[in-house]
C-alpha cells in the first residue's frame, strides 16, 4: 500500500468520483497535456511499486475481460499483467474461434456478456470504430486496443511516456520525431502522430510512397500547426532525429500481396545508419519487428524498444486504476 500522503492512489474504499472513474479509452484525441502529466504521473509512481512490492491490491477483486480478435502478444499480456500486478483478476479470451464469435455474435452482444462479469473491457478488433461500438454497448469503461488501422491509444500513451522517461520530463518540446516504415497501415503512428501534436515538435514521415501516412491524419496534424514533412528516405532526416519510431510493414493489412513484396524490406536500422545519428536520441518500435531493425543494434544504449514494452506495463496498471476510480 501507498504510504506517501500525496499519492495519488485512493487504496481504501471507492472514489467513483474521481476524473477517469468509468471512462472510456477509445481514442488518444480524448486526452490534454494536463491528462498526460496525471497518467504519467501515476504511471511512475506504478512503476516505483512494482520495483519495491511487485504485487499490490490496489484492484482486488476486480476483473478485466481482455478480449482480443486480432493476434496480440505484448498488448494483451501486458494488460494481464497490469491487472494482476495490481491484484484484479482476468479473463482472456484470445482465440474467439473458441468463443461464441464463431457462432456469429455480435460484437455488442459480446461485450454485454462480458460486462455482466468484468469490470473493465479491453478490446482488440480488426475493424476501425469497434472500440467505439462496444463502448456504446457497454456500461462500464472499454479500453481501445487497437481497431484496425484506427487507432490504439494505449499504445501511444506508453510511447509517449517513454519519450518522457528515457529523453527526460518536459523536453519533449523542441524534439524532432521521425516515424519509418508503413505509415498507411500502422494505426501505433496515427495515435502518436495524433497526441504528439500536444507538444510543440517536428514530426519527419520516411516511408514507401504506397505506405505514406494518411491524409486524414496528416490534416488533423496540420490544423494544429505541427510541422510535418514527408520523405522517401532516412538519410536526410536521420541526423536531426531526437525519436525515431520504426514500424513493422503491416502484412495481413495488404489486399495484394505482391505490393507488400515489393516494400516489405525497404529500411533497415542497423549500427551502420545509426553511426550518422545523434549519440542522444531514441529508436522506438512497438514491435514485434519482422527485419526493420537488425538485432545487431539491439545492445546500442539508443535502442528503447525493450524498455518501451515494460514501461507499457506501468501506463496500462495506472489507466486500469484510473478508469476503476481507484487513482
Ligand atoms: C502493434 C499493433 O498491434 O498495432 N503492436 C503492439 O500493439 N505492440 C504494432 C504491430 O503489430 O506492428
Amino acid at each position: 500500500m501507498p504510504t506517501d500522503p500525496q499519492s495519488p492512489y485512493l487504496p481504501f474504499g471507492d472514489n467513483t468520483r474521481t476524473p477517469w472513474y468509468g471512462k472510456d479509452i477509445l481514442s488518444v484525441k480524448q486526452f490534454n497535456r494536463a491528462d498526460l502529466e496525471y497518467i504519467f504521473g501515476v504511471a511512475h509512481e506504478m512503476r516505483g511499486m512494482v520495483e519495491r512490492v511487485g504485487t499490490f491490491d490496489l484492484l482486488k477483486g476486480k476483473i478485466l475481460a481482455n478480449l482480443f480478435y486480432e493476434p496480440s502478444t505484448r498488448t494483451s499480456s501486458s494488460f494481464t499483467a497490469a491487472m494482476e500486478r495490481l491484484g484484479g483478476s482476468v479473463i482472456p479470451i484470445n482465440e474467439v474461434k473458441y468463443s461464441s464469435v464463431s457462432k456469429g455474435e455480435s460484437l455488442p452482444d459480446t461485450i454485454r456478456t462480458l460486462e455482466c462479469y468484468a469490470d473493465v473491457i479491453v478490446l482488440r478488433h480488426p475493424e476501425v470504430g469497434s472500440a467505439a461500438i462496444a463502448a456504446k454497448a457497454a456500461q462500464k469503461p472499454v479500453l481501445n486496443a487497437g481497431d484496425g488501422v484506427g487507432e490504439h491509444p494505449t499504445q501511444a500513451l506508453l510511447d509517449n511516456f517513454t519519450i518522457f522517461e528515457e529523453l527526460g520530463a518536459g523536453q519533449i518540446d523542441g524534439m524532432t520525431v521521425t516515424m519509418l516504415g508503413d505509415l498507411k497501415y500502422g494505426r501505433t503512428v496515427h495515435s502518436l502522430a495524433r497526441l504528439l501534436t500536444l507538444f510543440d515538435v517536428k514530426i519527419n514521415y520516411v516511408s514507401p510512397d504506397i505506405l505514406r501516412m494518411p491524409q486524414e491524419v496528416k490534416d488533423e496534424i496540420a490544423v494544429k500547426n505541427i510541422p510535418q514533412a514527408e520523405y522517401n528516405t532516412l538519410e536526410k532526416v536521420l541526423p536531426e532525429t531526437d525519436v525515431l519510431y520504426v514500424t513493422r510493414v503491416q502484412k495481413e493489412r495488404f489486399e495484394d500481396p505482391a505490393e507488400y513484396e515489393k516494400v516489405k524490406g525497404a529500411f533497415v536500422i542497423d549500427p551502420e545508419i545509426m553511426k550518422t545519428a545523434k549519440n542522444e536520441m531514441i529508436v522506438m518500435h512497438p514491435l514485434p519487428r519482422v527485419g526493420e531493425i537488425s538485432p545487431d543494434f539491439d545492445d546500442d544504449p539508443r535502442a528503447a524498444y525493450f524498455r518501451q514494452m515494460e514501461y507499457g506495463l506501468y501506463v496500462r496498471m495506472a489507466l486500469l486504476a484510473m478508469v476503476l476510480g481507484k487513482a
